[in-house]
């Protein structure tokens, strides 16, 4: 802090290499990682400080104590907390954010998949989005599969369910309306096909997609909740885990991979892997672009 006095916050401030850091911000820092595994190293703390900083603000108080114990008080603390998680969180996305990723889903994978099912009378393809911040990937995921119910899944239902620890961003995917910076890998095919004009430059995602899919609010370390997410075809989880500690990631995989169907696949961020943290998914390579397959029952390899 920036403070003489360690408790006091005058304003959010990066913290600046040898200053010392306020120890409740280190404490609030292990109330934030047990919620939800995002773990703030030192480096890095000026984002946390700088987040209850804001909420400090906003609430009119300018000690760091007293914000402390709004956090861990038990009238107060589930709300205070969901409201600093929302301030924490890092929502950086864009639609057709891979464009390898959507060509092996289409190329590779569905077909794979529509021959597993291909003697189930109710052909249904359920995909989670998780950590899905303000919609992008979800919608980028729906299109596709539009696309796709004219031809190869054609009489399929298709779900997806696009959860995010964040309310604000929830809401922000549930409106659906996107501007260039979020558009800027779109198509003019998918943007004309799929989006109608509103005010001005910005688009918005029309009905029909829309409809395919259930946004909610979800952490992904609430292990009571994650139990309830089974069933997947496909999971996408990009650029989430990059947040978590290895215990944290650990654990969401382990989730991820009882909650996948036999035969499903499992999709990180590009520069992301599961190197040392799960030896049960079989990697899978396409052309720029890589995935982790749960070995069906029919393949001899569980
Ligand atoms: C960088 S965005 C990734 C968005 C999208 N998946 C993509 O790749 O474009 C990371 C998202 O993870 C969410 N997140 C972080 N921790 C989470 C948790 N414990 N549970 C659920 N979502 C979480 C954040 O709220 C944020 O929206």
């Amino acid at each position: 802090m920036t403070s003489g006095n360690p408790s006091v916050l005058a304003k959010p401030a990066v913290i600046k290499a040898g200053e010392s850091i306020d120890p409740v911000f280190r404490q609030i820092r292990d109330i934030v990682y047990k919620a939800c595994g995002i773990f703030q190293l030192d480096e890095k703390l000026y984002l946390l400080v700088d987040g209850c900083g804001r909420r400090m603000k906003q609430l009119g108080l300018t000690n760091s104590r007293d914000y402390w114990n709004l956090l861990t008080a038990q009238s107060s603390r589930d709300a205070e907390l969901r409201h600093l998680l929302n301030e924490l969180t890092i929502g950086e996305t864009s639609l057709f954010r891979s464009q390898p990723q959507i060509d092996a889903l289409r190329k590779v994978i569905l077909p794979e998949i529509a021959g597993e099912k291909i003697k189930q009378i109710t052909k249904r393809l359920r995909i989670w989005s998780a950590g899905c911040s303000t919609g992008e990937e979800s919608y980028t995921l729906a299109m596709n599969m539009l696309e796709e119910t004219e031809g190869l899944l054609k009489g399929w239902t298709i779900e997806i369910l696009a959860t995010d620890l964040n309310d604000r961003s929830v809401e922000t995917a549930k409106a659906g309306v996107y501007g260039d910076y979020a558009l800027r890998s779109t198509t003019d095919y998918f943007k004309r096909k799929y989006f109608t004009p509103l005010d001005g430059k910005k688009l918005q995602v029309q009905p029909e997609v829309k409809k395919l899919i259930t946004f909610s609010r979800l952490n992904l370390q609430d292990d009571s909740k994650m139990l309830f997410m089974k069933g997947m075809d496909l999971i996408f989880c990009c650029n989430v885990l990059i947040y978590f500690d290895g215990p944290s990631k650990s654990k969401v995989i382990n989730h991820f991979f009882s909650n996948l169907n036999f035969g499903g696949y499992f999709f990180l961020g590009t520069s992301e892997s599961l190197l040392k943290l799960n030896d049960q998914f079989h990697l899978v390579h396409f052309p720029g672009a890589m995935a982790y397959w749960k070995p069906s029952l029919k393949s001899g390899k569980l």
